[in-house]
C-alpha cells in the first residue's frame, strides 16, 4: 500500500524524549513527501478524533522539551470494542494510511490492537520503566535514571554528615530496572526490587552491618513496585527503632523522574527510534515495535511482546551488594 499520510501520537506516562521521537517522526515522514497528523492525548484524541496537521516548524524547538507537545493520556475507552472502531473511523475519515504509536507496555497493546484490525500500525518504545519486551533500552529511562541518581547523591551528602539512613523510592511500576541501575550508580547499600523479595529485616541488618563497617550513611533505593516496600520498610524500622539503633527517613521521588529536559542519550535514541518507524512503514511493515536491540535498531512482532516484561538482569544486584562493601 501506498503512504500519503501518518498519525502519530504519544500514550501512557510520558517520557523525555518523547518530543524528540515526534519530531523525528514527523520529519522524516515529510522527507518522503507524506502528510504528518498529530494526534492529541493519545489513545483518547484517537477516540475524540482531536487530530492536527504537522508541518515541519511545528516540530521545531522541542528537541530539548521533556514531556509531550501532543499531551498524553491513559484511555479506558480506546479498550473497548466501541472506542476501537471510533478511533479507526476516525483515521479513515482523516485519510490516514497509517500510524506510529510512542508508548511503553499498555500504549504497545493498543498499536496491536490496531494492526489486528488491518490498521498499518508501528510502536516506538518509549516508559520511563525501561519494561518492553523487544527493546533493550527505552525512551526516557537514561534522563529519569539521572534524575533518580541526582536525589541519591545529594541525599548521600547529607546523610554522611549526620550518620543518617535514607530511603529513596523510585519509580518503574513492576519493574527493578531505576531502583537497580539507579543503586548501583548512587553505591546504595541496599537495593529493594520486584524481582527479587527482600524482607524489611534483611534491609536493617544491611544498613546495621554498613555503619559497623565505619560507613556514615545508609542509602536504600527501592522500587515503587517491591513487594516490601517504602510503607513496609518505614513501619518496620518505626518498630523496631530500639534493636536497630537509628531510624529510616523516606523520599520519594514520584513524577520529578518524568519531568525536565531530555539527556542527550534521550534525544538521540528517540531520534534514531522515530526515524525508523517511518522507515519501517515504507517498507510496507506493521504490527511491530521498534526498540534497541545492542546498538542497532531492531523490530519485534507486537503479539510477541504483549503481556511479557523484561526482566532485571539479576547478577547485577549481586555485583551492587558486593560493590556496597
Ligand atoms: O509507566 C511509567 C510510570 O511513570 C511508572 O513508573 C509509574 O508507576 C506510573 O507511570 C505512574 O503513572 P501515573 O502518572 O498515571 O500516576
Amino acid at each position: 500500500m501506498t503512504i500519503r499520510r501518518i498519525a502519530v501520537l504519544t500514550s501512557g506516562g510520558d517520557a523525555p524524549g518523547m518530543n524528540a521521537a515526534i519530531r523525528a517522526v514527523t520529519r522524516t515522514a515529510l522527507n518522503k513527501n507524506w502528510q504528518v497528523f498529530g494526534v492529541k492525548h493519545g489513545y483518547a484524541g484517537l477516540v475524540a478524533g482531536d487530530f492536527r496537521p504537522l508541518g515541519p516548524r511545528d516540530v521545531g524547538g522541542i528537541i530539548q522539551m521533556g514531556g509531550t507537545m501532543l499531551g498524553s493520556a491513559r484511555s479506558e475507552k480506546f479498550k473497548t470494542e466501541e472506542g476501537q472502531r471510533e478511533a479507526l473511523r476516525n483515521l479513515n475519515q482523516k485519510g490516514i494510511d497509517a500510524i506510529v504509536v510512542i508508548g511503553g507496555n499498555g500504549s504497545q497493546t493498543g498499536t496491536n490492537v490496531l494492526h489486528q484490525h488491518g490498521f498499518p500500525a508501528i510502536g516506538v518504545a518509549s516508559t520511563i520503566d525501561n519494561d518492553l519486551y523487544g527493546s533493550s533500552i527505552t525512551i526516557g529511562v537514561d534522563t529519569a535514571l539521572n534524575i533518580a541518581l541526582e536525589a541519591i547523591d545529594r541525599l548521600k551528602t547529607t546523610a554522611s554528615s549526620h550518620q543518617r539512613a535514607f530511603m529513596v523510592e523510585v519509580m518503574g511500576r513492576d519493574c527493578g530496572y531505576l531502583a537497580l541501575m539507579a543503586g548501583i550508580a548512587g553505591g546504595a547499600e541496599a537495593i529493594v526490587i520486584p524481582e527479587r523479595e527482600t524482607q524489611p529485616h534483611e534491609v536493617a541488618q544491611v544498613l546495621m552491618a554498613a555503619y559497623d563497617r565505619g560507613k556514615a550513611h545508609g542509602i536504600v533505593v527501592v522500587a515503587e513496585g517491591a513487594k516490601y516496600g517504602a510503607d513496609e520498610l518505614l513501619e518496620y524500622f518505626k518498630q523496631n527503632h530500639e534493636q536497630v539503633g537509628f531510624e529510616l527517613r523516606s523520599i520519594k521521588i514520584g513524577h520529578v523522574q518524568r519531568g525536565g529536559a531530555p539527556l542527550a542519550f534521550d534525544r538521540i535514541l528517540a531520534t534514531r527510534l522515530g526515524a525508523e518507524a517511518v522507515e519501517q512503514l515504507a517498507k510496507g511493515n506493521s504490527g511491530v515495535l521498534v526498540g534497541m536491540i545492542g546498538n542497532q535498531t531492531a523490530t519485534t512482532p507486537l503479539i510477541e511482546i504483549a503481556g511479557k516484561h523484561r526482566p532485571v538482569d539479576p547478577s547485577l544486584l549481586e555485583l551492587a551488594e558486593i560493590l556496597a562493601k
